[in-house]
């Protein structure tokens, strides 16, 4: 039997690009979904009928009931959650079973990662999952007799001593830190519980990848958080805190090189950015950071969805100022945290980063959402479609991301205007239907970015889809 192989599909910008969509779609090609790295800090949804259920660590691919589902090594467990996604896929009928398999060498997410995560993570914006701090503690690994990086298989392995130690870091850490314990202090014996319902899936055999591909599995790895969130290339200090690059896939997806197929990147024809950090493309520039973030420290609702959705759209829409102008493009391409509802900062496709992107993760195919949103420009004053083509760093043009957080940030954007078009493609499914226009965009991306597209999202549905190229 000849041997499988492994794709990856990472996000090309800075989250939120819509990954999951395009992996149920292309999931149907493969027989295994796995996940590398992150943790709850992830989330995607899936529509059952009228129902939507928001999952955060089970892998896309969940619908096709002959698909197995990884969670690599890479990857950090919050046992609680997990327990909760597990109930509520199982009370939409999909039953697990024999289909999830989570690497016994996952780290798990300790209640004092949450306490820590939540003392100090509001500096970068985090999503308050613990995640720093568990990825932190599994570098440090051991304090005196204390260990820090506690792994799935450990608790299977001796229940009674982990959780011991698991409390015993509780209380280490707030005497050190100073902290309360507050709910805290109930989690130790809630995760105990919560582990009989997480025990079932943990993969003892860490060559079970290996063993799956060797039989001929073709595996899709599912990046979370994007390419600009990378801990070490991404736009630090402002990211996640693990490998999001296509080459973490062959670290925390628990399966050698060799059988990796081709890279895959999403992106989406208008960005976003949740929290702080450089965005050269953003419309209204600090202006639109200072908004967004002033929203995020009151806990969103003040400027969120549904204080923008009052305003007058077209009048939005002709605003001169790009800042009001961004206002328009959130409220209508729904640019609002799931939970929070707090607005995300929106730019401009840049290019450059774009480029960038497909050279660090080897990309070969591009899927690029939101591209029916592309013709609102035609309703503002200039009716074009700004892309970035070009930056310019201290008077000096550069093709590349500066490593430095602060030159980033310094980086002025060079924009080149496209036609626009004002036809609705959301109903269109064959690329021969999209605008000439639309068309002349994806074909200069193509160009610039150095990759060919695949596919493009044509609205949030997902149906509203227009498939460029066959894959598998
Ligand atoms: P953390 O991953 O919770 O530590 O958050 C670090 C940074 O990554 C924050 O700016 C988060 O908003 C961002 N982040 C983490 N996960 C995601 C994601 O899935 N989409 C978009 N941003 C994310």
């Amino acid at each position: 039997m000849s041997k499988g192989y492994a794709d990856v599909v990472v996000g090309m910008q800075y989250g939120d690009e819509g990954k999951a969509r395009i992996i149920d779609k292309i999931a149907q090609n493969y027989d295994v979904v796995a996940r590398f790295n992150g943790g709850s800090n992830a989330g995607h949804t899936v529509k059952v009928g009228d129902e939507t259920v928001a999952l955060q660590q089970v892998p896309s691919g969940l619908f096709y009931p002959d698909k197995i589902l990884y969670v690599g090594s890479g990857c950090v467990i919050n046992v609680l959650k997990l327990a909760a996604e597990l109930e509520k896929i199982a009370a939409i009928g999909i039953d697990l079973k024999g289909r999830l398999h989570i690497s016994s060498q996952a780290s798990v997410v300790q209640p004092h990662h949450l306490l820590i995560d939540a003392m100090i993570g509001g500096t970068v914006g985090t999503t308050k999952n613990g995640i720093g701090p568990v990825y932190a503690d599994k570098a440090l690994r051991m304090w005196g007799d204390r260990l820090l990086n506690i792994r799935l298989g450990d608790l299977l392995d001796n229940r009674e001593y982990y959780f011991g130690m698991l409390e015993k870091n509780l209380s280490e850490a707030v005497k050190i830190y100073g902290l309360e314990a507050g709910e805290a202090a109930d989690l130790p014996e809630k995760m105990k519980q919560a582990f009989e319902a997480v025990a079932g899936y943990v993969e003892k055999d860490t060559l079970f990848m290996e063993r799956m591909v060797e039989k001929g599995a073709r595996v899709i790895f599912e990046g979370a958080q994007s390419y600009m969130l990378d801990v070490t290339r991404g736009s630090v200090p402002y990211v996640t805190s693990s490998s999001t690059i296509a080459g973490a896939a062959y670290v925390g997806g628990d399966l050698s090189p060799q059988y990796h197929r081709q890279t895959m990147g999403i992106g989406k024809a208008l960005m976003s950015r949740v929290g702080h950090g450089p965005f050269v493309s953003e419309f209204g520039g600090a202006k639109s950071e200072e908004y967004c973030m002033l929203a995020a420290e009151d806990g969103g609702p003040k400027y969120g969805r549904a204080v923008e959705a009052q305003y007058d759209l077209e009048a939005l829409i002709k605003s001169e100022d790009p800042f009001e102008m961004a206002k328009a493009l959130r409220i209508l391409s729904g640019e609002y945290g799931t939970v929070t509802t707090r607005p995300r900062r929106v730019g401009a496709l840049d290019l450059v980063q774009l480029r960038h992107a497909v050279r660090v993760n080897g990309v070969k195919g591009l899927y690029l959402n939101k591209c029916d949103l592309l013709n609102v420009f035609s309703r503002t004053k200039d009716g074009r479609i700004p892309l970035v083509t070009g930056y310019e760093l201290d008077g000096e043009k550069i093709d590349y991301i500066p490593g430095a957080t602060g030159a980033y940030g310094r980086v002025k954007a060079i924009i080149e205007y496209f036609d626009g078009f004002s036809e609705d493609v959301s109903e269109v499914r064959v690329a021969a239907d999209l605008p000439a226009n639309l068309r002349a965009v994806l074909k200069r991306v193509e160009e610039f970015a150095g990759c060919e597209i695949y596919g493009v999202g044509v609205g949030p549905e997902r149906e509203q889809f227009v498939e460029m190229k066959k894959i598998g």
